[in-house]
């Protein structure tokens, strides 16, 4: 049995520009790896003609783990198609397990974390039971893109500047101040392409600001935080707006929308206080979860 997992991002800056002809928008933004973890399991299974997803999670209501596909239209699908093909083997006798804690359709990259971990996974597998050759690290990352514009950073992890729609990162060296995440997690998902769409109707396209900056303390990152994704996520669903609400009565430094949304962020400055608010939250009947920076990205689980 093959184990990968990969990570959770935010975003600490997300500014878009226009639509352009490709039909994405040029994005500039500050990716932050989160301690939340998506893992892959692959195991080869002899009755099984093609390949069997299954889905769960131990940390996430059902909603997560029932919109999750199990069909051809899964990133997990379309990684493995896209190894095999290249490999020239055929698809199939292949059950892929995935274990969720990152909320479906959140605006945390659960998706792209899912083809991130099965890109390091199949490579592995393929290697394993038909020895193919192993892909390095870079054609892994190379590939990435194809299936999603956050799946780069789901592989790199850590703290980095994404440009392009985000897949041309630059790595940053890691906070130099603790910081504790609240996320607040909507009752329903949004699209990306849904919310970006709403931002070309509602808002500016940003000028890009050079986000290779020092930072120095918890409050500049504060300062520094910003989503123009966020009140077309807003309008879209007003939880969202209430949500951002409740973060800052409850005093996180900042409350901002991560991604497309609909997950809202709150910066604390201790475990103690992040604690407390996702504890009320909770008491409320939200579902929130607290979280701190991780520099990892994807791996192979042994
Ligand atoms: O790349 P990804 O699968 O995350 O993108 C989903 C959709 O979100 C794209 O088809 C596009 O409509 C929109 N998008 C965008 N600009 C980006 C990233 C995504 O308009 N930088």
């Amino acid at each position: 049995m093959i184990r990968a997992s990969a990570p959770a991002k935010i975003n600490l800056v997300f500014q878009v520009g226009s639509l352009e002809s490709t039909g994405y928008h040029p994005v500039n933004s500050l990716y932050l790896e989160l301690d939340l973890r998506e893992e892959i399991q692959l195991q080869r299974k002899s009755d099984i003609a093609g390949v069997n997803i299954l889905v769960q999670s131990h940390t996430l209501p059902s909603r997560h783990v029932n919109a999750v596909p199990t069909d051809s239209s899964n990133l997990v699908y379309k990684v493995a198609h896209k190894l095999f093909t290249n490999a020239g083997i055929d698809l199939s006798e292949l059950e892929v397990q995935i274990t969720k804690r990152i909320p479906v359709a959140g605006g945390m990259a659960g998706g792209s974390a899912n083809a991130a971990a099965m890109l390091v996974a199949t490579n592995e597998y393929l290697f394993e039971e038909y020895a193919v050759a192993k892909l390095a690290d870079s054609e892994l990352l190379g590939l990435a893109a194809e299936f999603g514009s956050d799946v780069p950073f789901s592989m790199v992890g850590g703290l980095a500047i994404g440009t392009g729609r985000g897949e041309k990162l630059v790595s940053c060296e890691p906070l130099r101040f603790e910081t504790h995440w609240v996320l607040a997690i909507a009752n329903e998902g949004l699209s990306t392409p849904q919310v970006f769409a709403k931002f070309d109707e509602i808002s500016q396209p940003n000028n890009f600001t050079d986000l290779s900056v020092e930072l120095g303390s918890i409050e500049e990152l504060a300062k520094l935080m910003t989503n123009a994704l966020e009140p077309a996520a807003v309008s879209l669903l007003p939880t969202v707006g209430q949500n951002l609400q409740l973060l800052e009565q409850l005093g996180s430094l900042k409350a901002m929308v991560t991604g497309s949304g609909p997950t809202v962020i709150g910066l604390f400055e201790s475990a103690e206080k992040a604690t407390f608010a996702a504890k009320t939250l909770t008491e409320m009947g939200l579902l929130a979860l607290t979280a701190v920076p991780n520099y990892l990205g994807t791996r192979l689980e042994r």
